[in-house]
């Protein structure tokens, strides 16, 4: 009798640490359903698709159930994006901002909801509610994509056009800043000769810019990130050019998705005897597009790295610790720590090695893959 009883009491004992045992795995992970909300800015470029696709493989694999909402482009849903995540208890919020300025007003929502605010790929501006900045070494990708023009450059008077990013982006003109870096003593020295932007010829002597110069250049050359802008503007700029502004020239365009718009367009027009053209984001298309001889070149920035330092600065506020920081950036309120990631310049020699060697896309989503 009393061994049943003992064995009765054992049983139950272990019942009860197996439950609370239970309920202690099983609170973790709610918590964490819970705990990040990201934000993306649209779904209409494939860069940001990449980043919900690698956002999920990496959440999935670490067991965090997260919701991520896109703005398509629209800084009042991106607000109402951020308000009903925090509604849902975020505790972190990784948001790429639209437009850096108007997203102040969603990360100071989410500061006085007690949300920290990881600013993601672009830096959010005019605000101090902003505890974190994830990024690529922006000024690295404008620097990558003029050396790569300038090493490609034989002779002197070769005709260049230039294209940026959207003006409400702040990465645009850290892209711009790093091509003009770069690009200006070639243009002081004759090698090249700017033919699509009078407000860029007028500036040309000066090595460095302000934000209101660059404001101005960007004012005549933007795309606004959008591929019809581009093709539009490539179109516009070709028009008014004579057969001497053509020939071989080179071209600096921001990204892969406005690169292939301005590529064709180029590639169109029969006085374009050769081109050369600069992207960034190593997007499938455009990786394809390398393959063929018809972007030259891409900067990856391995979005892999991006999502897991963003996981990785999510986790260390859950914990009430600080990410890493080995840099600042400064969005006109405060400085924001921030950790830069580095980025790859990628060419037709080097595709497969960076690409698909390295397991960022496989090589059966292309054709033609030497
Ligand atoms: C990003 C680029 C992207 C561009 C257009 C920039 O802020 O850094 O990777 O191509 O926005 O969406």
């Amino acid at each position: 009798m009393k061994k049943m009883k003992l064995l009765l009491s054992l049983a139950s004992v272990l019942i009860v640490a197996s439950m609370i045992l239970g309920a202690c795995a099983q609170k973790p992970a709610e918590e964490k359903g819970l705990a990040v909300g990201i934000v993306l800015p649209t779904k209409d470029e494939p860069r940001w698709i990449q980043d919900e696709t690698r956002f999920k493989d990496a959440l999935t694999e670490q067991g965090y159930a997260v919701e991520i909402l896109f703005s398509q482009g629209d800084p009042a849903k991106e607000k109402q994006n951020v308000e009903t995540l925090i509604s849902k208890g975020i505790k972190v919020l990784i948001i790429c901002p639209h437009d850096g300025t108007a997203a102040a007003a969603a990360a100071e929502a989410a500061r006085a909801a007690g949300v920290k605010v990881v600013s993601y790929d672009r830096l959010i501006l005019d605000t101090d509610a902003v505890d974190y900045y994830v990024t690529f070494d922006s000024v690295a990708v404008g620097a990558a994509q003029a050396q790569y023009l300038v090493d490609n450059a034989a002779g002197t008077g070769l005709p260049l056009y230039l294209y940026a990013g959207a003006s409400s982006d702040n990465n645009a003109f850290l892209f711009f800043e790093g091509a003009w870096n770069v690009l200006q003593p070639k243009i002081v020295d004759g090698t090249f000769v700017i033919k699509n932007s009078p407000e860029a010829v007028a500036l040309q002597d000066k090595a460095t810019l302000t934000r209101d110069e660059m404001g101005k250049i960007l004012g005549q050359i933007t795309t606004n990130w959008d591929f019809n802008v581009a093709k539009n503007l490539a179109e516009a700029n070709l028009t008014a050019a004579t057969a001497e502004d053509k020939g071989e020239v080179f071209i600096l365009a921001p990204n892969d998705g406005t690169a292939r718009a301005i590529a064709d367009a180029f590639a169109a027009d029969t006085d374009v005897t050769k081109y050369y053209v600069t992207g960034q984001d190593a997007e499938k298309a455009s990786v394809q597009y390398i393959i063929d001889g018809k972007q030259s070149m891409t900067v990856l920035k391995d979005v892999r790295t991006l999502v897991s330092d963003a996981i990785a600065a999510a986790i260390a506020f859950l914990d009430g610790k600080t990410p890493e920081q080995t840099h600042t950036y400064n969005n006109n309120v405060i400085e924001v720590p921030a950790k830069p990631s580095a980025v790859v310049t990628v060419t037709k020699d080097n595709v497969k090695a960076a690409i698909v060697d390295s397991g960022y896309y496989p090589a059966s989503d292309f054709t033609g893959l030497e």
